[in-house]
């Protein structure tokens, strides 16, 4: 564990000690504050099916959004908040940072709230797993997001006459066409986690679910360094001059306006950008197409949105509001209306998919039989706190013409062990 990791631990669970002396709330009985960065129109409309079911329950949901996609602000929010012994009552926490969070003592089993029967019923392992600590559950899953898709602005295929890219070598030439014909071939926001997002993706169609898990789930070194990743690394470079440029203070939301906008023809991006699209009335298979990254047939790299309920000193009430919460998340009903608002597929199992458009309908019958592996760049498999590093790495390689493949996998295989340790 690094040091600043360790000195965080420690402040926090000192300053957790105190909480009851220095905070008294004053939220009303049925209000439940909640934590989160769904901002985005998309996020923003399936937070909406969200509070709507909640109050239908009587429990009020009280935002607390921190702006941001993929949630590096709304995190450091939180653990400011969590330093100064005053966290939300739940909050949008996932992956393994969800372990980090109950190894401080912070977080409530979610498996008191509701009978464990009931969770293994309806989730699927990978779920079980990724939402587990000590042999409980931790954090109410909400959702699964695909993240290795490519996103195609139909009109400009059609027009220049393109087919969908399943190599990457077509897909060079696919987006040398695009660029020629005045076109941005890949759209692509300024943020270093969007770096991050792609260089996943075009590790994990070259490196294949194996080795990608041998290189960032279980770091290992002989992995991070080979040739292989070397040649992702070199191929995630060639698509520099395809993206779009200026993108600096923006992020996925403006790229996905430039595809939608019919500015540029392709983006790589977690199904969350279907929400968005459909919330600006764009739909699916009319105005964009969804296929898979090249090479990555098979594969499926997911990120699961989850959320978790912090120790709070008044519980009587909120023990209430969380298995309403919990009730209503869980619920097919709630579970087809957000899902189909976000972009995403439902956590449940079993699920009657024909009222869901045919990327989603593609995402279920794929999560239930590709290849799973987590998405590094959201979280999934580290920490955000290694994962921010990383992504530094990979953004700075990216952006620096100078930068060389040989060099970037030894500095990030050095900075995942040096923050492992
Ligand atoms: C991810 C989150 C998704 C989506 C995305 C962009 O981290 O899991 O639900 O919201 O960020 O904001």
């Amino acid at each position: 564990m690094s040091p600043k990791i360790k000195t965080f631990k420690k402040i926090v669970t000192t300053s957790w000690l105190l909480v009851p002396l220095l905070f008294s709330t004053n939220i009303a009985a049925s209000s439940l504050e909640v934590l989160h960065w769904w901002t985005s129109p998309g996020e923003i409309q399936a937070q909406a099916v969200l509070k709507e079911a909640l109050l239908q329950q009587n429990v009020d949901w009280q935002d607390f959004a921190i702006v941001g996609g993929g949630g590096e602000s709304a995190l450091r929010v939180l653990q400011m908040r969590a330093l100064s012994g005053n966290s939300p009552e739940a909050a949008q926490i996932k992956g393994p940072d969800i372990a980090e969070w109950a190894k401080m003592g912070m977080l409530n089993e979610v498996d008191n709230i509701l009978p464990v029967e009931l969770w293994d019923k309806h989730l699927p392992n990978i779920v079980k797993e990724t939402i587990s600590y000590e042999g409980h559950y931790m954090a109410l899953p909400l959702n699964i997001h695909r993240v290795n898709w490519l996103w195609l602005n139909k009109a400009i295929f059609e027009e220049l006459q393109l087919t969908a890219p399943t190599t990457w070598n077509e897909f060079i030439t696919v987006a040398e066409t695009i660029k020629k014909a005045g076109y941005i071939p890949i759209a692509h926001g300024g943020t270093t986690w969007e770096d991050s997002l792609l260089f996943e993706s075009v590790a994990l169609s070259l490196l294949g679910a194996e080795k990608y898990k041998q290189a960032f789930v279980q770091f290992d070194e002989s992995v991070l360094v080979s040739q292989d990743m070397i040649t992702a690394f070199t191929q995630f470079k060639q698509l520099y001059r395809y993206t779009s440029q200026d993108m600096q203070g923006k992020d996925w939301v403006d790229a996905s306006q430039l595809l939608s906008d019919k500015k540029a023809a392709m983006q790589f991006m977690g199904d969350w950008a279907k929400g968005m699209w459909q919330a600006s009335g764009k739909v699916v298979m009319e105005d964009y197409l969804c296929v898979d990254v090249p090479q990555s047939e098979g594969l499926f790299s997911y990120n699961i949105d989850s959320f978790v309920f912090f120790k709070k000193h008044n519980n009587k009430i909120q023990d209430n509001n969380k298995r309403k919460f919990v009730e209503t998340l869980i619920s097919s009903d709630f579970q087809r209306a957000f899902s189909i608002q976000k972009g995403s597929i439902p956590v449940r199992i079993n699920m009657d998919m024909q009222s869901f458009d045919s990327c989603s309908q593609k995402s279920y019958a794929d999560f239930n039989s590709n290849e799973l592996v987590p998405s590094f760049s959201q979280n999934m498999a580290t920490s955000s706190y290694l994962q921010t590093e990383m992504s530094k790495i990979i953004s700075n390689y990216f952006h620096n013409d100078k930068a060389t493949a040989e060099h970037v996998v030894k500095q990030l295989s050095l900075a995942i062990r040096a923050v492992n340790k």
